[in-house]
């Protein structure tokens, strides 16, 4: 089949060609879209190990060699040379902008940064101990109740409107949820900041006293955000997608990606990875729970550990590495006992044969925790700051769907294995 443009595939006596699709990069794909109509079976591949459910041309993983690509780049010189925002527009609009360019989307999503007033009624309606998660799951679907010129989806430019409120506005929701959890007054974004000082600012500021943010600590955030800017078709992602495919608005779309991003096998595992690095407490507990993560019987996983797509490294993961070790430099935290124990717990298990054999490395949310508690930001901040930098890749991934005259309704079918057809049987008569 390697050089064919055809596969053919044999079903009892008859056979069917299937046409081949080739990538750009990556495995070729097979046709299937005709194929229940002309041999009347579907195909089964629940989790879509197998699966490609669109074609895009934004991001790329080589999840072999442990490569990632935005637009064709490679992370680690966008991780190095670039910033947020210049990523984001490469992300929405395929090209690295032009200083021009640049300036000009700089200034957009930066007079879009505040929110609608009444919105901060809404939080008032939450309790205290909510789970910024939570909060923004409401409060981001919420915004389709506010920016109603903004919710036609059949507009370019209305979705060009979505697209960069959502970007300018997230991190001011999710600094709000953060204020709300800890019994702070909100702090305005100020428009004078980058992008990445802006957020540091909103969530660490008191009226009280003057903050200043730390250059080296917002050089540090960019590079968070810029790594977890896109992912291709992820669980979040295809949920957005999904979502999107029924004509939704953009808010409720993002809303719902949110939702499913805070899982702890997806985004929520850097929460979940900084809580189990903190139980195990101790380097010489680490066998103890390497012994729970390969025991089948125990639901234990190494949390931070194991990538559906990637078999090798995650190259985020080599790059928050150097930044974990950079900020807690900076910072001037040495001997922290939770990274000698992401340390110590990274090396036992790259050697350890389970985990070799399943090729199962550290990922990305492995070593984010650690910055960010460095940073003073408490674990119910990770995921929602996974979520505000990934909102630029549902975006940029809902606008290529919409903008694609192919794209069709999402509307999986099922291998059906229940009962068959019964007759209803009366109350008294079971
Ligand atoms: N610890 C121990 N064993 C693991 C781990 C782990 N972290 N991850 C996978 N395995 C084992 C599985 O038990 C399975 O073993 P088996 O073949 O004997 O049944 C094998 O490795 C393959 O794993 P699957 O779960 O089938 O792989 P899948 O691609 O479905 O899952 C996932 C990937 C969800 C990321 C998984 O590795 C996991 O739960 N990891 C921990 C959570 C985590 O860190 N998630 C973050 C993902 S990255 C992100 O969202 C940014």
């Amino acid at each position: 089949m390697a050089d064919a443009t055809t596969a053919t595939l044999k079903i009892n006596d008859s056979e069917y060609e299937l046409p081949v699709l080739r990538p750009t990069e990556g495995p070729d794909v097979l046709d299937i879209r005709k194929l229940y109509g002309q041999a009347d079976v579907f195909t089964y591949d629940p989790g879509f190990t197998s699966t490609a459910s669109c074609d895009s041309t934004i991001t790329f993983i080589d999840g072999d060699k442990g490569e990632l690509w935005y637009r064709g780049y490679p992370i680690e010189q966008l991780a190095a040379k670039s910033h947020y925002l210049e990523v984001c527009y490469l992300l929405l609009y395929g090209n690295l902008p032009n200083a021009e360019q640049m300036e000009d989307f700089e200034r957009r999503v930066t007079r879009h940064t505040m929110v609608h007033e009444q919105m901060h009624n809404f939080f008032r309606g939450f309790r205290r101990d909510a789970h910024p998660m939570a909060t923004m799951v409401a409060v981001v679907g919420a915004m389709s109740a506010f920016y109603h010129d903004s919710t036609d989806i059949n507009d370019p430019w209305q979705r060009e409107v979505a697209s960069i409120r959502l970007i300018a506005k997230v991190p001011t929701i999710a600094a709000m949820a953060y204020k709300y959890s800890i019994g702070q007054p909100f702090v305005y974004p100020q428009n004078e900041l980058d992008y990445a000082s802006n957020f540091l600012h909103m969530c660490f500021s008191v009226p009280a006293e003057k903050y200043v943010v730390d250059p080296a600590l917002a050089r540090a955030m960019d590079r968070i955000f810029t790594l977890h800017a896109d992912h291709e078709q992820n669980a979040s992602t295809s949920t957005v997608r999904l979502a999107g495919s029924s004509g939704a608005n953009p808010f409720a779309c993002i809303a719902a990606g949110i939702a499913c991003l805070w899982g702890p096998a997806h985004g929520g595992a850097n929460q979940a990875a900084l809580e189990m690095l903190r139980e195990i407490g101790t380097v010489d507990r680490i066998p103890e729970y390497i012994a729970k993560a390969k025991d089948k019987s125990d639901p234990f996983k190494l949390m931070g550990f194991g990538h559906r797509v990637y078999k090798n490294f995650d190259p985020r993961a080599k790059v928050m590495k150097e930044s974990a070790d950079e900020v807690l430099d900076l910072l001037g935290i040495h001997n922290n006992p939770t990274l000698q124990v992401a340390k110590e717990l990274e090396k036992i298990a790259l050697e350890d044969e389970y985990f070799v054999e399943k090729k199962l490395y550290p990922n990305v949310d492995f070593y984010s925790g650690i910055i960010l508690e460095a940073m003073g930001f408490p674990t119910s901040m990770f995921t929602p700051i996974f979520a505000l930098s990934r909102t630029v890749g549902w975006i940029a991934q809902w606008k290529e769907m919409i903008a694609d005259p192919q794209a069709k309704i999402g509307r999986p079918r099922q291998l059906y294995v229940g009962e068959g057809k019964r007759d209803y049987i009366d109350v008294a008569a079971r």
